[in-house]
């Protein structure tokens, strides 16, 4: 098989990396000096670089697009967003209109305020939990992702980690963030309710807030048990903590109303992002009216220039009417599903132990028969292999990301027609992976 050209995204990358750090505006699209691509052009599930190589997405902006790439109703509307201006310093009668969507589909979601992204809703939900509650630590979970602020960039430290030796040291994930905010911080395991009360019957007089992903977006769609988000509920009622649900990655995506639908559970704030305006950048902080009145002069400070921009509130409306008036988010799932069969059955038949994890429109997909329960249980992949065989699915055609911690995203559009190449390209990059594993 002929190699893909990379002829002109190369040129260009020597041209980006002159003005712009590592070629590219955020590091995780920096690929390699030769492996960098740049897009030209993206419509329905399928993305085109200027080399023109076609691939089939699946990592659709990490979460964003629900719907597909240029979905002309969304855009339609976004075009209308345009007509009305921008932004004023003031509001419109559009973001009532998109609150109150969100309100009818989350019922936690009382009140709203938007953001610009997940990292700003995050940031401004932590904000609020503090001036609620006077305490200004808080907890996360291992594994978990909430964004790029100073806050939320802590993580155990797995690599460096010998379960021998004792716990994993929690560290920041990016060089420039203070010290001294670690004395805030708190990681505790997925799925382990007793770590979390020990936790907070020594500490809750420090902690104000508990900020979790239910469904680890970014650590392969781990999923929190029924029983663990029950005792989390029960947990953060009991100690007076503020429960955070991070439904960036699974808003409007496993189910009309998030991952609290899923597991049936309320939280007390909750930010949105990705799939609320399948791509146009806008993100919203909700939760119960008393924590949300915070944000009032003489209390929480929340704004900012772009927030509820018309072009992407108006898309949000429409993303939002589509997904709550249509069976969109069925379709997502159903196709996951399909392709989860699909995929299960390939590796099945050459002896390759697997296991899927998360909700079917954001699948991890995990080399190793027993799925992982906690971000610890990572290591226990074949996360290697996962590696090779993603850069061989890249030349049939097939776009996922080379990090094993992020998941297969669905969008509407791959139900069109995105199933058979799918399944045909991961057939033969499978084969292509194993037959260099027995050489090497
Ligand atoms: C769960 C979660 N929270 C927050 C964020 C940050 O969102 P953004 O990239 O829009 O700042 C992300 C981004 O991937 C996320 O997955």
């Amino acid at each position: 098989m002929t190699k893909r050209s990379l002829k002109k995204s190369n040129k260009h990358f020597q041209k980006a990396i002159q003005k712009l750090p590592l070629g590219v505006t955020s590091n995780f699209r920096y690929w390699g000096d030769e492996e960098t691509i740049y897009v030209d052009r993206a419509s329905g599930c399928r993305i085109r670089d200027i080399d023109g190589n076609e691939y089939i997405d699946y990592r659709l902006a990490y979460g964003p697009t629900i719907l597909g790439y240029a979905d002309p109703r969304v855009d339609q509307a976004a075009r209308e967003g345009i007509e009305i201006g921008g932004v004023f310093a003031l509001s419109t009668e559009l973001e009532y209109e998109v609150a109150q969507k969100i309100s009818s589909m989350v019922p936690s979601a009382e009140l709203v305020r938007f953001s610009n992204s997940g990292t700003e809703a995050v940031l401004a939900a932590l904000r609020v939990a503090r001036a609620y509650s006077n305490r200004d630590g808080y907890i996360m979970l291992e594994g978990g992702y909430h964004g790029v602020s100073d806050s939320a960039l802590w993580d155990i430290n797995l690599d460096d980690w010998d379960p021998a030796t004792g716990e994993p040291e929690i560290t920041p994930s990016s060089k420039g963030i203070p010290e001294r905010l670690s004395e805030m911080v708190h990681l505790v395991p997925m799925n382990d309710a007793n770590r979390l009360e020990d936790l907070l019957k020594k500490k809750h007089n420090e902690i104000g807030a508990l900020l979790i992903e239910p469904i680890l977006g970014n650590c392969c769609s781990i999923a929190a048990e029924q029983d663990y988000v029950d005792s989390v509920r029960e947990l953060c009622t009991k100690y007076d903590v503020v429960l955070i649900i991070d439904e960036v990655k699974t808003g409007f995506r496993v189910a009309k109303g998030g991952v609290q639908e899923l597991y049936g559970i309320d939280a007390d704030l909750c930010t949105y992002a990705k799939s609320m305006a399948n791509g146009y950048p806008i993100a919203a902080l909700c939760g119960k009216e008393d924590l949300m009145r915070s944000i009032k002069y003489g209390g929480v400070l929340h704004g900012g220039t772009f927030t509820a921009h018309s072009v992407a509130i108006s898309a949000a409306n429409k993303t939002l009417e589509i997904i709550g008036s249509t069976d969109a988010l069925e379709t997502v799932k159903r196709y996951g599903q399909d392709l989860r069969d699909g995929l299960s059955q390939i590796l099945t038949d050459h002896n390759v132990p697997y296991s899927f994890t998360g909700h079917p429109s954001m699948s991890g997909l995990f080399f190793a028969e027993e799925p992982p329960t906690n971000a610890r249980d990572f290591r226990n992949s074949n996360y290697p292999f996962y590696e090779k065989l993603a850069e061989e699915l890249l030349e049939f055609g097939v776009l996922c990301e080379f990090d094993p911690r992020e998941p297969w995203f669905i969008c509407e559009a791959h139900a069109k027609d995105a199933l058979e190449p799918t399944l045909d390209a991961f057939r033969a990059a499978l084969e292509i992976t194993l037959k260099r594993e027995n050489v090497e």
